[in-house]
């Protein structure tokens, strides 16, 4: 079992009861969630089979059921006290039967999850349901974080930005060292500083390599004069951090400063363009149009950010095709990134929660550009 870390436990029944109006609103008698990153949002399972069935009319959850294996018995009883338990190997076939038992109707699956066989599967049941694809459902509850997720990715925050801190005060950033001896420190930092687990790959990207937005750490060495820029970030009770800082090894060149000077500029307005009721879209141009005014746009090949929770990437992306308007409470990244290809590139990524009066922001290391002696 992950993560708990003596946080007080989420309403998992006020998140299903949520969960019931949405089906009412979608017309189906039943969700079959499949997605174990809903279901742990859902119940507070973090085992990895599962499958869950909420029904849209059954307030006193009496036939709310989560099924998972054998594997899992005692953990399902001590994270899922509230709800009936079912054991089988072939969890989701086993509430599709029950669901049958139960004649229950219309039952909406995850269809973006969901594969074409499992589907068959369902289908060959035989247990006269009528499936429906439902989709994204969970995940529109999920976008809104509630002040228990936020605590969890300000600590994960926290703990990325003390790695930081920690790795410059040691001097493990200097001349000499790989990017693989800096990635794995930086690493094991996180985990000293409380992280679960990292939040993904770690990236270490020095000269030339900083041009790749997603480089990975080879044994390339670092040197005077380099861009080195540092994506990373912990995993603190399921939720995740992310955060790219790009430092410079010694005197900044001109087009160091000018190329650094521009990203800071562009991730400030992205930044100060987070509010509730904007559009993802413009958010997006809001910092996009500042390197486009300098002439720059085509070095700025991927979105301006991502939602971030109980996964690294979540709704809603911020791009030019990004769709929908922010909400209040809704935490995501902002990270524009100017690579020159075999020169170097800077990208400032910060995690931060919209709010009503301007973002709060999760990642509070330092922006200014920071030359290391
Ligand atoms: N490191 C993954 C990202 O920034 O999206
Ligand atoms: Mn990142
Ligand atoms: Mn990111």
């Amino acid at each position: 079992m992950s993560g708990d870390h003596g946080a007080p436990r989420p309403d998992y029944a006020a998140r299903r009861a949520a969960l019931r109006n949405l089906l009412v609103e979608n017309g189906v008698d039943a969700l079959l969630v499949t997605d174990l990153v809903n279901i742990r949002y859902l119940t507070g399972f973090t085992g990895s089979n599962a499958a869950l069935l909420v029904y849209s009319w059954d307030t006193a959850e009496d036939r709310t059921v989560i099924c998972t294996d054998g594997r899992y018995i005692t953990q399902v009883g001590e994270q899922v006290p509230d709800l009936r338990a079912e054991i089988a190997r072939a969890s989701a076939r086993r509430i599709v039967e029950l669901a049958g038992e139960w004649q229950t109707g219309r039952v909406g699956f995850e269809s973006h999850v969901v594969t074409v066989e499992e589907h068959h599967a369902f289908v060959e049941q035989g247990t006269g349901l009528e499936l429906v694809p439902a989709p994204h459902l969970v995940e529109q509850l999920r976008l809104v974080k509630d002040a228990y997720e936020v605590e969890r990715l300000r600590a994960a925050c926290a703990a990325a930005d003390a790695a930081l801190a920690t790795l410059l005060e040691r001097g493990g950033l200097r001349p000499g060292r790989t990017e693989r001896q800096v990635a794995r420190e930086l690493e094991w930092l996180m985990f000293e500083h409380g992280a679960e687990a990292v939040a993904f790959e770690t990236i270490v990207a020095t000269g030339a390599n900083s041009a790749v937005p997603h480089h990975r750490p080879t044994d390339a060495v670092l040197a005077a004069g380099d861009f080195v820029k540092l994506d990373f970030g912990a995993k603190i009770g399921g939720y995740h951090s992310d955060m790219t800082r790009t430092l410079v090894l010694g005197e900044p060149s001109d087009w160091q400063r000018e190329v650094y000077e521009l990203v800071y500029a562009a991730q400030k307005a992205g930044r100060e363009a987070l509010k509730p009721g904007v559009a993802c879209a413009d958010v997006d141009a809001a910092a996009r149009s500042v390197i486009e005014a300098a002439g720059h746009g085509e070095l700025f090949v991927h979105g301006l950010g991502h939602g971030v929770g109980l996964r690294i990437h979540e709704a809603p992306g911020l791009a030019k095709t990004g769709t929908g308007t922010l909400l209040g409470g809704v935490a995501l990244t902002v990270e524009p990134g100017v690579y020159f290809p075999g020169r170097g590139g800077v990208r400032i990524e910060d995690t931060l929660v919209v709010r009503d009066g301007g973002p709060e922001l999760l990642t509070l290391t330092s922006k200014e550009l920071t030359v290391v002696d």
